[in-house]
């Protein structure tokens, strides 16, 4: 099972689509679960503000780390092994290699190479000494927070208490809510049950992440006089799978 705890002031951006399809279906047979937590509950004042003016000047309003980091600590209160995503255009860029080592619960393993500058050594461990320790261990926990950012930013302080950052590519978009359900979808059809036909893990066996599905067909045969590979009717299983291994797409 892995858990989801998005922290967000949009849920109702996110629900529908994670009410939907395979993610209402990997929830539904327990694979996976969503919860929310409304950052909005964390706001300062009778308005219960979350953001505020940068420091220095500038346009825009920054988030601020009090709500962020009582919400985060709410969370972490109840399973002190969550881990703590945020999206960001200055992550480290999404693949396919992270989101299976999220979906196995191996992020661990990567996150002080592939997430180099997240995981630094000199400063203080947001998570306390036990998880410095299990992390260590390579304990890994399956219990992922994302932090919806909105607005221009957010201090740079909120990345003290962040394990991963994550970029969907460069571009920057209004939101953490679009990277959030990137994320969630890339690795919850990887968990073993969500996708129908288990040939869904073989298309992925030969794959090192960098490639992608070969091109497939299904009736008719000859579709406006588009017509499939002979080779997919041969019935010669070795000739497929190297026809498929020659074709399958090589990621840009
Ligand atoms: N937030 C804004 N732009 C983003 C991007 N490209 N990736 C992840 N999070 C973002």
């Amino acid at each position: 099972m892995i858990k989801f705890t998005i922290i967000t002031l949009f849920q109702e951006a996110l629900k529908p689509y994670l009410e939907s399809s395979m993610m209402y279906k990997a929830a539904h047979k327990g694979l996976v679960e969503f919860n929310f937590v409304d950052l909005r509950e964390f706001g300062l004042g009778p308005h219960k503000s979350v953001d505020d003016t940068p420091y220095g000047g500038g346009d825009g309003m920054l988030l601020r780390c009090e709500p962020v980091f009582n919400a985060i600590e709410s969370v972490k209160k109840k399973d002190s092994k969550a881990k703590v995503i945020l999206p960001t255009p200055v992550g480290d860029i999404w693949n396919q290699d992270m989101a299976r080592k999220f979906a196995n619960g191996q992020a661990e393993s990567f996150s002080r190479s592939i997430f180099s500058d997240v995981e630094n050594t000199e400063r203080p461990s947001p998570l306390g000494e036990g998880a410095r320790e299990r992390s260590e261990k390579n304990d890994s926990s399956c219990h992922y927070v994302i932090l919806c950012p909105h607005y221009e930013g957010y201090d740079e302080r909120i990345l003290s208490i962040v394990d991963y950052k994550v970029s969907l590519g460069k571009y920057v978009l209004t939101g953490g809510e679009l990277p959030a359900l990137i994320i969630i979808d890339s690795v919850v059809r990887l968990i073993p049950g969500v996708l129908g036909g288990e040939n869904s893990a073989a298309i992925e066996s030969f794959s090192d992440g960098d490639n992608l599905e070969y091109p497939q067909y299904t009736k008719p045969y000859d579709f406006r006089g588009m017509t499939v590979p002979d080779v997919l009717l041969s019935g010669n299983h070795g000739e497929i799978a190297k026809w498929r291994k020659q074709h399958s797409g090589k990621a840009k």
